[in-house]
């Protein structure tokens, strides 16, 4: 529900008894709206989204005697939003939950699909369900609070979904991002709009990731890799990811090198990083624990077109001689 208000949020919940999920952060900033119910507080940062957090919500769960009739609701950015629906759809064997995504990033991509899960031995997101929540409720005036570094990484976000479907929203980005940027609200609901429409019309043709929904993995390869191997947020992790799957695009033959330039020019303009200094080695070993890596082949997102992904096998081998030439195509 795009431009629903927080403060309505009662008139969403079912019937009997709700628990709130958050952060100490979002906690702090619009925990009022929630007064009325238990809340479950966890830290902030990836450093959280792991089991130990995961079993100390479940000994919460246990503390309020939670039972199946029991609705979590999930209040923040896309850390909380992945715990709560991994807790809701494994508690008991599966609860109800709502969301209430208060980053950009958990706007337009994380609250929308269904996945959830935490990260596990140096690999995101590698124990995981797909538990689709009964609402997400996208107020964006909870935005105005966001440092704009975390803005700034869902816009990342926003863009990966106009380059892999969508070039009439690229269009649309190109000259609004100053105001974007400076949180004018009708550009804001426009694109936070166009995103969930993207996702969650790829999400419905392909649920459990067999085909379709690997486009929106575009950038994610290298990008989770980089996530978490160097201090980078999600949204420039998966910026220079897709800087990177750009170039590789053209190197393939795929993608015209104007439009290449195009898409860098608005990452760039967005205040988003299109290089690291990275260690091949390392990148190349989280490679190897990807999820989409089949034997010795990796599936990797590229385009055909601005708004139009492919996917394409790429051996290992092949690219870890790409990864250790990147310096010459950044
Ligand atoms: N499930 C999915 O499909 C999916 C998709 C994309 C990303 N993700 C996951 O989402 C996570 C990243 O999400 P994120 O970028 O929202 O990070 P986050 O949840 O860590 O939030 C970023 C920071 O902003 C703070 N914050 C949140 N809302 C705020 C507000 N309104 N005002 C001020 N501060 C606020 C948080 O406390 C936190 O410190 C990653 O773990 C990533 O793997 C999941």
């Amino acid at each position: 529900m795009v431009g629903a208000r927080l403060d309505d949020l009662t008139s969403y919940l079912p019937l009997g008894r709700t628990i709130v999920i958050t952060d100490q952060t979002v906690g702090r900033l619009y925990g009022r709206a929630v007064a009325a119910y238990p809340v479950i507080t966890i830290g902030c940062g990836e450093g959280v989204k792991q089991l130990d957090t995961v079993q100390a919500i479940y000994a919460e769960l246990l503390r309020y005697e939670a039972d199946r009739s029991f609705f979590l609701l999930g209040l923040g950015g896309g850390i909380v939003g992945d715990i709560t629906g991994f807790v809701a759809a494994t508690y008991l064997r599966g609860l109800r939950f709502g969301l209430v995504p208060t980053t950009l990033l958990a706007q337009v991509d994380a609250a929308i699909g269904g996945k959830n899960g935490v990260n596990f031995d140096q690999t995101k997101n590698m124990i995981g369900t797909i538990w689709q929540p009964d609402f997400v409720l996208c107020d964006e005036q909870l935005l105005a609070t966001l440092p704009v570094r975390e803005f700034r990484s869902g816009l990342a976000e926003v863009i990966k979904h106009a380059l892999i479907a969508d070039e009439d929203l690229l269009a649309y980005l190109e000259p609004r991002i100053p105001q974007i940027l400076a949180g004018k609200p009708e550009p804001l609901t426009r694109i936070i709009h166009d995103s969930i429409m993207i996702k969650s019309r790829i999400v419905s043709q392909d649920e459990t990731e067999t085909g379709e929904r690997r486009k929106l993995n575009f950038g994610h390869t290298v990008g989770h890799a980089l996530e978490l191997a160097y201090p980078l947020s999600h949204g420039e992790a998966i910026s220079i990811g897709m800087g990177l799957a750009l170039e590789l695009s053209a190197h393939q033959g795929r993608l015209h090198p104007a439009e290449v330039a195009r898409a860098r020019q608005l990452l760039r303009d967005s205040g988003l990083p299109l290089t690291w200094e990275f260690d091949p080695a390392l990148v190349m070993a989280c490679l190897k624990r990807d999820k989409k890596r089949q034997g010795e082949m990796i599936q990797y997102i590229l385009l055909s077109h601005l708004g139009q992904a492919v996917i394409e096998k790429i051996s290992l081998v092949e690219l870890a001689k790409i990864l250790a030439n990147w310096a010459r195509w950044a």
